[in-house]
């Protein structure tokens, strides 16, 4: 299995970004959790963090070229805002699941909206870091 893990904007940031909120893991911890999870199974996980939109929507679509059978991302901001990642995952039609490491539907209303939601297998908020996880195991079970 070859699994990509994209993480949206302001990610690079945690560890130090409102720990409260988002733990107290880096990006760097997580993507390493990952990637011994992967190949504990004999699959490729790869990972790719940008802050920018259009990168993540090259990465998207990339994806459909470069033997990616599954994603998991999490969006970021661009969760609530971005019609063209969207478009981009409508595109390319490969499976994905949305993480959100907070519970967005208890935080600001802005945050409940997804633009992805809709077309993901599923989404998982409010699991902190374990969340990718479960989604990484979803993604070598299926
Ligand atoms: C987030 C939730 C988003 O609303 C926010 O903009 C983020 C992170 C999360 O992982 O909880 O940057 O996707």
């Amino acid at each position: 299995t070859r699994i990509l893990v994209l993480h949206g904007p302001n990610l690079n940031l945690l560890g130090t970004r409102e720990p409260a909120i988002y733990g107290a893991l880096t990006l760097a911890d997580i993507e390493a959790r990952l990637v011994e999870q992967a190949q504990a199974r004999g699959a490729t996980l790869t990972s790719f963090q940008s802050n920018h939109e259009g990168v993540l929507v090259d990465r998207i679509q990339q994806a459909r070229l470069d033997g990616t059978e599954f994603i998991v991302i999490n969006p970021a901001a661009f969760t609530h805002t971005s019609v063209a990642i969207r478009d981009a995952f409508a595109a390319v039609a490969l499976p994905f699941i949305e993480v959100h490491l907070s519970n967005v539907h208890k935080r600001e209303p802005f945050r409940h909206h997804s633009y992805l939601s809709d077309l993901a297998v599923g989404v998982i908020a409010g699991l902190g870091a374990d969340g990718y996880e479960a989604a990484v195991r979803f993604a070598l079970d299926h």
